[in-house]
């Protein structure tokens, strides 16, 4: 099973982060972009794993939900991997609850190496993928779309409070992928 772990976003931000979507597409660029259902923050992305390797990364979900506490994320303005200027991966990245989400994925990048996960080659950056780029058409637009949305984030960036962190399970399908939620881990410190 391919699968990755997650912090779910409401519906009401998946909804706003939609409407940027709308915004970036009026560039005409060919951009493979996330359909709003499926906008989440990867904490960290697991690849095809067996069910003996599901318990044990459940077990480490759990162990970290009771170490640490509900906390916000804000949203931010949208960047680009790897520059603004030659997007590849558009995102929305968070400025409130970065330090939190860094935390998480850091204890999450390390127990799963334990249990035989491929570790990243990149450092984590906390970010919300809103669409791939495809090919260079429209790039200029784009960028210029880009560029101008994120000189002036919104002063209303909408706070949002993070309970849990959930194993998604991802079907890759010819309409897209399809995420099902499979285990939430409730964050219970205080
Ligand atoms: P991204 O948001 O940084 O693109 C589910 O596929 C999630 O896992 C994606 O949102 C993606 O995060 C992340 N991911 C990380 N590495 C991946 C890989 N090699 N293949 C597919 N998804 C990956």
């Amino acid at each position: 099973m391919r699968a990755f772990i997650a912090i779910e976003l409401s519906p009401d931000l998946r909804k706003r982060l939609g409407s940027l979507e709308e915004q970036l597409k009026s560039s005409g660029a060919d951009v493979k972009w996330v359909e709003s259902k499926n906008i989440h923050l990867t904490l960290k992305f697991l690849g095809e794993i067996d069910n003996k390797t599901i318990e044990k990364i459940i077990k480490i979900m759990e162990d970290i939900a009771v170490k640490e506490k509900p906390f916000y994320i804000r949203l931010f303005s949208p960047g680009a991997f790897p520059k603004i200027n030659s997007p590849r991966v558009i995102w929305i990245g968070i400025d409130k609850g970065d330090s939190e989400t860094k935390q998480i994925a850091k204890i999450l990048e390390e127990e799963t190496a334990k249990v035989g996960i491929p570790q990243e080659n990149r450092p984590f950056s906390s970010h919300i993928t809103l669409g791939r780029v495809k090919s260079g058409l429209n790039r200029e637009k784009l960028v210029k779309n880009l560029e101008n949305l994120a000189s002036k984030p919104p002063e209303d960036s909408p706070e949002f409070l993070v309970t849990k962190i959930t194993l998604f399970k991802s079907t890759l399908a010819p309409g897209g992928p399809i995420y099902e939620a499979l285990k939430e881990a409730h964050l219970q410190s205080n």
